[in-house]
């Protein structure tokens, strides 16, 4: 008989940070041509947070990191890997925004690197650390979805404007030899023909920072909406039946289904396709807007801290992003319950 007792990754622990500055629609109505009742009615946006001016992608990040560490009931000294998702990094080249939150929890001497994968990042995030786990390389990953979106939007463009926020999100991915624990299976997917559906043209090696840059605007995000909007709806629908298929899973038994939060008409659209009922279907656009990698882990946190989210409940989450990317994973929570 072997001996082999395989090792599955877990998820878990679950924390967020969100800035206290609020931007409402009443707010925006006073910047750009546009009115809360258009904001409300084509997207389900109420209010985004913004960063402080001197708060960073990283701050925020840490802040999400703490207590993902705290909840997972692990110490800084347990985490052997930090990755980060983010498209909205401290620097744009080096050093990494992992490197620095690392530093700003006082982890040294680990493996620490970003992604980019817009606002699928985090369950990019959750495929990585699954394989470093389940390889035996790992045994405590901190995974990182942090943006602070509001530095790459232009508050003249009422098409992008009113749909971003900031904000961070993480979770601990640790080693288990439960099986009833396990992530259960990760999909992950890009296609980059569509990469000038969602572009920051500058800075890169295509557009380094010169006067036509900033004269153009070239370094503020730029979307072609409602191709993105439609596709966004038959890709998330699909990816969904898929790994529901693949895993003889119905969808009525999934009790919290975490759609990335871009817009209500999106995550609606795509509920109703899956027959999904409205108490399985989580919703924070409203009150944070689409905070892009930071999206789903900040409401996987609020589901938690609201007492929603218990131990051993099983959640999908299903995105969609820049690149153009996708993904969708189904996973139990393996943490305990909030405490308050
Ligand atoms: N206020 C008032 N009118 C507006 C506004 C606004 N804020 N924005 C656009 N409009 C106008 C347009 O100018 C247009 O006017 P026109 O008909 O006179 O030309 C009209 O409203 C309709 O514009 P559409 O772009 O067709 O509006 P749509 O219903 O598609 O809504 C939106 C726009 C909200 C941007 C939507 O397309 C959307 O949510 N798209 C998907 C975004 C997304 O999911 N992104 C993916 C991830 S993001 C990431 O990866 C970082």
């Amino acid at each position: 008989m072997s001996n082999y007792s395989p090792i599955y990754a877990s998820f878990r622990s679950i924390g967020a940070y969100a800035p206290q500055k609020i931007l409402s629609n009443s707010d925006l109505e006073s910047m750009v041509d546009t009115t809360d009742e258009w904001i409300l009615k084509r997207t389900g946006i109420k209010e985004r947070r913004i960063a402080a001016d001197d708060e960073y992608t990283s701050d925020m990040g840490a802040k999400a990191g703490l207590k993902a560490i705290e909840r997972a009931g692990i110490s800084c000294d347990d985490v052997d890997l930090v990755i980060c998702a983010t498209v909205t990094p401290d620097y744009f080249n080096m050093p990494s925004t992992a490197c620095i939150i690392s530093d700003k929890l006082g982890i040294h001497n680990v493996q620490a690197f970003d992604i980019s994968a817009a606002c699928s990042g985090f369950v990019y995030l959750i495929s990585l650390a699954k394989a470093f786990i389940e390889s035996g390389m790992k045994k405590n990953v901190l995974i990182i979805g942090a943006e602070k979106f509001s530095s790459i939007v232009d508050y003249t463009d009422r098409g992008t404007c009113i749909l971003f926020g900031d904000g961070a999100g993480a979770a601990i991915i640790s080693a288990s030899s439960k099986k009833e624990e396990a992530i259960v299976d990760v999909h992950a997917s890009a296609d980059g023909s569509y990469a000038d559906f969602l572009v920051t043209p500058a800075p890169g090696t295509i557009n380094p920072v010169s006067q036509k840059v900033i004269d153009e605007g070239l370094n503020f995000v730029q979307m072609k909406g409602n191709e993105t909007f439609k596709l966004a709806v038959k890709t998330l629908t699909k990816d969904v039946i898929e790994i529901l298929k693949k895993n003889s899973i119905n969808a009525e038994d999934i009790p919290h289904f975490i759609p990335h939060q871009a817009n209500y008409r999106i995550i609606k659209a795509v509920g109703d396709a899956l027959k999904m009922r409205e108490d399985q279907v989580v919703l924070t656009v409203g009150k944070y807007g689409n905070t892009s990698a930071a999206s789903i882990p900040m409401a996987v946190n609020d589901i938690y801290e609201s007492g929603r989210l218990k131990k051993g409940e099983m959640m999908l989450f299903d995105t969609f992003g820049g690149g153009l990317t996708w993904a969708s994973a189904l996973l139990p929570f393996a943490g305990e319950n909030y405490q308050g």
